[in-house]
């Protein structure tokens, strides 16, 4: 399957930075009641398969406060540009907040709107070196404590860095509309997704009174976005990746999540 054939090469690496690891997260199998939803969402299994560490990544790269349950920063990061105060706080800590959810940072597309930073992007740190990466995150543009991001967190985002970016160019057009084939995301959708968001994606609202927020309000708005979350899950939240599948397969639900009502 095209998982182990791209991610066995890095095992090595992971298991030796694994070991090295300092401070010990969560490890559980998840059969205790309430405990069980807790440690889906923050803990490691016992045995972490390639594709669920790479998932484990693209969460932390999306909101590495709520992937990991840890108190969100109250200051704006001293890397944040001043010409942009559009957006300030925690979500400035965010890698995607800098980087973009298409990893191209200010060749994509966050080289207008809301967060932008003029930042390169992240998507040339594909085949590195996950430990190269991981020193990334203490340098002076970073400035991550390890109580904020540990080490054995960091190697999964040095992992997906390495392993786990898609080209969105690939799937997605300039103007948003996706790639893939609506008919077979259908199929997935009806089987996996509307078990919590129902069949028509309105069954969570995360928007308010005024402007609901559907699955298909923000596959509309942001295809990046939510090809990211499909393929990695929503962080700090029960959320299902689709990971340890092919990715026409995320990309075909996220073309039917297209076709589902905005509002
Ligand atoms: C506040 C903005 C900001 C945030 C948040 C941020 N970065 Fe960066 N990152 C930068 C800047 C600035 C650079 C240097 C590139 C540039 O100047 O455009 C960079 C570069 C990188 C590089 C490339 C280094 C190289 O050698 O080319 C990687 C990899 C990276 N960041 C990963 C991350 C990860 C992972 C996170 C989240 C844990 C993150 N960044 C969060 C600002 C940010
Ligand atoms: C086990 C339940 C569950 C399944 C299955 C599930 N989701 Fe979700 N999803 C959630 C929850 C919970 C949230 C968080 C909603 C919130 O922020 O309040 C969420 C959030 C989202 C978001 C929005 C994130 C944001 O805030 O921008 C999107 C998009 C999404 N899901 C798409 C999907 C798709 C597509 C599938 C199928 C591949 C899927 N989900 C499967 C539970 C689920």
């Amino acid at each position: 399957m095209t998982i182990s054939r791209i991610s066995r090469p890095s095992i090595g690496a992971i298991g030796i930075l694994l070991a090295a690891s300092a401070i010990p997260l969560q490890h559980a199998w998840g059969n205790d009641d309430e405990e069980y939803h807790v440690d889906y969402i923050y803990g490691v299994p016992f045995e972490p398969s390639a594709a669920w560490q790479l998932s484990s990544g693209g969460r932390i790269y999306d909101n590495w406060f709520n992937a990991l349950g840890i108190d969100e920063p109250e200051s704006t990061h001293p890397t944040w540009p001043s010409t942009n105060t559009t957006e300030s706080g925690s979500t400035t800590w965010r890698c995607k907040s800098c980087h973009g959810w298409d990893y191209k940072g200010a060749d994509g597309q966050y080289g207008s709107g809301d967060y932008k930073t003029g930042f390169a992007g992240v998507s040339h740190m594909t085949g590195r070196t996950p430990s190269d990466l991981v020193k990334i995150l203490s340098d002076a543009n970073h400035q991550y404590s390890d109580e904020m991001i540990p080490n054995e967190a960091r190697v999964r985002i040095g992992v997906f860095l390495s392993e786990g970016m898609h080209d969105t160019d690939v799937h997605i057009a300039d103007d948003g509309k996706v790639l893939g084939d609506a008919e077979a995301g259908k199929a997935v959708f009806q089987n996996v997704c509307a078990a919590c968001h129902g069949f028509d994606g309105r069954a969570i609202d995360w928007g308010d009174d005024d402007e609901p927020a559907f699955v298909g309000t923000e596959a509309k708005a942001n295809p990046w976005e939510v090809l990211h979350k499909i393929r990695n899950g929503h962080p700090g939240h029960e959320m299902v990746s689709l990971r340890a599948f092919p990715i026409e397969d995320a990309v075909n639900t996220l073309a039917y999540t297209q076709t589902l009502p905005e509002e």
